[in-house]
Order: C-alpha cells, then structure tokens, then sequence
C-alpha cells in the first residue's frame, strides 16, 4: 500500500488520474493537493471525497510549509506532480503565474520531497514523477523525426519555457540530491473533463452553440493525440517500473494537423444530429439541428505568435521498457469524448460561465478572420 500525492488533482489530467489510480490500487491511500484555479473542477470526484476514498486539500505547491506539513502527517512515498498553469494561449497573455506554479511551485515541492523522505528515512522506496510536455522540445518541419527523449530543449512559448525549467529543476534534484524521480513528457491530451479553453472541447461546444470554430492561422499545425486515460496507464507505469532519473516520453502516434481535428469533430457532431433527434431541441443553435453542417462555422483567424508547427513524439522507449503502448485509436477516443461533452452539459456550461467568459473575450476579440 502506497501514501500518494498528486498535485493538480482537480485538474484535466488530474482528475482522470486520480479515477484510475482508485480502480487500479484501490488500497493506495490518496491525498489530492490543488488550488482550484479556473481550470479545477471537484465535481467528478465529490462522491470519492465524501465517502473519504480520497482526500483533498485546497492549497498551493508554493505553500512550503503545507507541503511539508502534508508530507509530515501522510507519509507519501508517491507524488504524482501534476499541477501546473497549462494553457498555452494564457501564458503569452499573462506569463507570470507560469514562473510562479510551474517553476517556483516545482521547486518547492521537490524540496519538500527530498528534505521530509530524509528527515523520515524513506527517500529509499519514495518515487517522484513529474509530468511535463513535449512542448519543452520546441517544433518539428514536416518531415523530421518524431522528439525523442535524448532531443534538445527548445522551449518556444513561456508555458514551454517554464516546464523545460521545472524538468531543469527536477534533473539537478536527481544528479546533486539524488532525488528519486523521473520524469514524462506527453503529447496533447483529449478526452472527458478537459478545459474548454483547449482546441477539441472548444471547438465541441462553440459548434453545439452555433459560435464560430477559430482555427488558428491556416490550421496546418499538426498536434500527435493521446487519450488521457492511455496517458494515465502510461503515468501509473513509469511511477512504478521506470528507472529512477530517467525521462520517458508518451505519445498517443495520432498526428493530425488542426483542420483535420476540427473537420472530424463537425463531421462527428452532424452525424449524431441526424440519427439522435433529441438533440436538435437541446442545442437549436447548432447548424446540424437545422440540417447544416456544423463546418460552415469553420473561421480561420489570426495566428498564436510563435505557434509551434508540429509536435511528433516518439514513445518507443516507455513501450521497449515498460511495455506500455497506446491503445485508444483517435476517430474512437474523439467520438467517446464527443459524447461525453453531449451528455455532460451540466458540467460544461458550469465551467463556461463566470472568469471563463471574460478569458474567450480576451483571447479571441484581437483574432480577425484571415
Ligand atoms: P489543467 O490546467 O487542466 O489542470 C492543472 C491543475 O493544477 C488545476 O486543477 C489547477 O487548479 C492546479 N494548479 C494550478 N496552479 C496550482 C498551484 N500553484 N498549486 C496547486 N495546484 C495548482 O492541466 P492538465 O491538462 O490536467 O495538465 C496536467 C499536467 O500535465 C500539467 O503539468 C501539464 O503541463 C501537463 N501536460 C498536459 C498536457 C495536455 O494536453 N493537457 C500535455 C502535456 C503535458
Ligand atoms: P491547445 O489545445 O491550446 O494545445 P497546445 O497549444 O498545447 O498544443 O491547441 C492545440 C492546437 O490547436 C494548437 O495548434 C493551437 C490550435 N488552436 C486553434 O487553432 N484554435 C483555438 O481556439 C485553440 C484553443 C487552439
């Protein structure tokens, strides 16, 4: 039986993580650690909180003395470092709150980490992950290889820059400390409870609200998706089978470029219209509850500045090593979450209203059709 820590919990990936965790070691004892910032949402796990499979704790990895206050009291012997600021279009509006979390956060949780499991003298059968991205490695042309873990840094946006700093910051802590961790760099995730400040739930729920679909510059950005829950499988394996103070990179080997994604997504939406008719009154604005297709929202808008071309990851390593390989193929994972976002309404149009309404102002005003 493991004590588990995992920073972020309310998150996206958190979140999903923290269900899988449950169903694969139900014995584990789990301690969720999230500041609840716009993009937390505790309401898949409530049930878990309030039949107390699951503890959570409202707090910031900033917070040096709760973190080591929570390390005292639950002796974790994992932590599952998942929380940071995340969205890219964000960190170019405000950068600040991605040094803060994502590199002094980090720092301070790796401090922690290392001061209470040698205090405690467990640091011997303690693991760390730190889950980062495969933004850290910069952009790939067209034809070159996929990012392996051994590609140079070349972080391009400050929410790239801030996560290549905390993977600088958690390398040092494993060669100078020798800290027990490792560390993962995945591709974009999809799949249910993710933010609809990010491209698939955005562009699901505008269609359903007949908005227009904004496609950043001329769409031929190539993204490689990873369902969340084969990321999640892939988190759970490295934690506890991957060599300490290596990386592991993770890939869903589902390249797309963005105008496919969204072409999908409205061709997936009118067929669900045209066999489902209980739709059509739910979401009258939608051009499919009125026979149109839902691409003739498509609007390609002014560019993200400094908009990585293509991402590709190479994941050869976690599945020669581990044995863990991908399994979600992308027209099912985007339908399933499809679906999802068609039977949560409740869920998302709570996440859209409020803070979220001003963030859509602020990014997409300055965008004109191009
Ligand atoms: P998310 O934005 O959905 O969730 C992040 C969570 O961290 C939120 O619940 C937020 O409240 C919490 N948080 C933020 N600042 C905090 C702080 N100072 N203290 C405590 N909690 C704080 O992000 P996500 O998509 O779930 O991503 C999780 C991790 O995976 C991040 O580290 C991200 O960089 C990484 N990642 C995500 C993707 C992706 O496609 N979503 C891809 C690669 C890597
Ligand atoms: P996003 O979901 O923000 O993830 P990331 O920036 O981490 O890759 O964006 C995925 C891709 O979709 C990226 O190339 C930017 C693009 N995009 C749009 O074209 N329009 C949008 O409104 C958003 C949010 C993203």
């Amino acid at each position: 039986m493991q004590s588990v820590l995992i920073t972020g919990g309310a998150g996206f990936i958190g979140q999903n993580l923290v269900h899988a965790w449950r169903a694969a070691e139900p014995s584990d004892r789990l301690v969720i650690v999230d500041a609840m910032t716009y993009a937390a949402n505790l309401r898949s796990l409530e049930p878990l909180i309030a039949d107390r499979s699951i503890s959570f704790v409202k707090g910031d990895i900033k917070d040096a003395a709760l973190m080591r206050r929570l390390f005292d009291e639950h002796k974790f012997t994992r932590v599952a470092h998942l929380a940071a600021e995340s969205h890219v279009d964000r960190s170019i509006a405000d950068p600040e709150a991605f040094l803060q979390t994502n590199v002094l956060g980090t720092f301070t949780l790796l401090k922690t980490a290392l001061e209470a499991w040698l205090a405690a003298g467990t640091i011997e059968h303690s693991r760390f992950l730190h889950v980062s991205t495969d933004e850290v490695y910069g952009s790939l042309g067209p034809s070159d290889p996929a990012f392996l873990e051994s590609s140079p840094y070349r972080p391009n946006s400050p929410y790239a820059a801030s996560k290549a700093a905390s993977d600088h910051l958690v390398r040092a802590y494993v060669e100078t400390y020798g800290l027990p961790a490792l560390i993962t760099n995945c591709s974009n995730n999809y799949g249910s409870y993710q933010h609809p400040e990010k491209l698939i739930p955005l562009m699901i729920i505008h269609a359903l609200e007949g908005k227009p679909l904004p496609i950043y510059g001329d769409g031929s950005n190539v993204r490689d998706w990873l369902h969340v829950s084969d990321h999640c499988a892939a988190l759970m394996a490295v934690i506890e089978r991957g060599r300490l103070g290596e990386t592991y990179n993770v890939g869903g080997g589902n390249e797309r470029n963005n105008r496919d994604v969204v072409g999908l997504i409205c061709d997936a939406l009118d067929r669900a219209f045209a066999t489902d008719a209980s739709l059509a009154p739910r979401f009258p604005s939608c051009p499919a509850a009125s026979g149109k297709s839902c691409r003739s929202l498509i609007s390609f808008v002014t560019d993200r500045p400094g908009h990585d071309h293509r991402y590709a990851i190479d994941a050869t390593k976690l599945a020669r090593e581990l044995g863990n390989r991908c399994s979600v193929n992308f027209e099912d994972g985007l339908g399933q979450t499809i679906n999802w976002y068609l039977d949560h309404e409740d869920w998302w149009r709570e996440v859209t209203s409020g803070a979220y309404k001003a963030w859509i102002d602020k990014n997409y005003s300055f965008r004109i059709a191009v």
